[in-house]
């Protein structure tokens, strides 16, 4: 059965709501409507919406802004926006564009042509939703070997998207690595439990069998254009900045960026999350050896950019580590 999608229709003219509602509704779409930006971020912040029709020029809020919030906001930057304007401007249409919407109707629009938008863009979200989706189910699978690792996978893929937001990378790229970071151990599949489960160290036999673990993964991955981060991250993500990681033993920025921020989140979250061979560690403990290095870990493993963006921004690592605490719904 095909689902109903629901879009949030944001004007702050009753008579454009009434209009947006009445075009809509007959073609199956359940509309909710805000009168102005903030009301319309209560809205996203209580329902889920598939899809938002934008007017720029509103008081309170403007579109742009709210534009940007939404985009900005991890749980709710997948929402397509539609900006509707009667500023028919280059400028207003590149500001939109910076905010990250996805389409712009100059009013009054064609109704045809809204439809054939709003229809277009549903799709293609649906598409990606369950290609996400799949990522996350074949994260999943690859688990199944492994100790019990709870949220471990989402929680590497936000810090990873929070990193690379940070170290000024495009959107498209923070999306992609925070839903792609999730297969970074997918090759774990390919690894007896035995090892994967042995309390205490791995002997160097072990280790050899254990590293394999990242070609595994980018072989799984294999080499579809769309799973190029996760194949990367999947490869790359226990190289070492310093020149002293596997499997090549890669240096500096030979190592993809992808995996250089996806290594110093998965360590982190291995240092904080209990695991059968060593203990858990609290946020300043976890914080401790990746500055000051222990026995295995050293400072010089990590890109010095990507270093200093974490520890920038250790105490939002720590809150997410808290908010999505294994058995701990997002
Ligand atoms: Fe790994």
């Amino acid at each position: 059965m095909k689902r109903t999608h629901r879009i949030l229709c944001v004007d702050d003219e009753d008579f454009n709501l009434d209009l947006l509602e009445a075009l809509l509704r007959p073609h199956g779409y359940e509309t909710l409507t805000a009168l102005n930006g903030r009301e319309a971020l209560a809205v996203l912040a209580e329902k889920p919406v598939d899809l938002v029709l934008l007017d720029i020029n509103m008081p309170v809020m403007n579109g742009h802004e709210v534009c940007k919030k939404i985009k900005s906001d991890p749980q709710l930057a997948h929402i397509p926006v539609i900006m509707i304007t009667s500023l028919d401007s280059k400028e207003n249409k590149m500001k939109g564009m910076e905010a990250g919407a996805e389409e712009f109707l100059s009013k009054p629009f064609d109704q045809a042509e809204l439809l054939l938008r709003i229809g277009n863009i549903l799709r293609s979200a649906d598409y990606e939703n369950a290609f996400d989706y799949l990522i996350l189910a074949l994260a999943r699978a690859a688990e199944a070997n492994d100790i019990d690792t709870g949220n471990h996978i989402l929680r590497v893929g936000e810090y990873a998207a929070l990193l690379a937001r940070e170290l000024g990378q495009s959107e498209k790229f923070v999306e992609q690595i925070r839903t792609q970071a999730t297969l970074h151990d997918v090759g774990k599949v390919h690894i007896p439990s035995q090892i994967l489960k042995k309390p205490g160290r791995l002997t160097e036999e072990e280790m050899d069998e254990m590293r394999q673990h990242t070609s595994f993964g980018a072989m799984i991955i294999g080499d579809h254009p769309h799973l190029e981060f996760g194949r990367r991250i999947a490869l790359c993500h226990h190289e070492r900045w310093d020149g002293t990681g596997y499997p090549k033993g890669l240096k500096g920025e030979e190592i993809p960026l992808e995996a250089r921020i996806v290594s110093i989140c998965d360590c982190y979250d291995a240092l904080r999350n209990s695991r059968v061979y060593k203990p858990n560690y609290d946020h300043d403990g976890a914080l401790g050896i990746i500055t000051k290095g222990d026995d295995r870990m050293k400072p010089e493993h990590f890109d010095p950019q990507v270093l200093a963006a974490f520890l920038k921004l250790a105490p939002v690592f720590d809150e997410l580590y808290i908010r999505m605490k294994d058995g701990e719904k997002t």
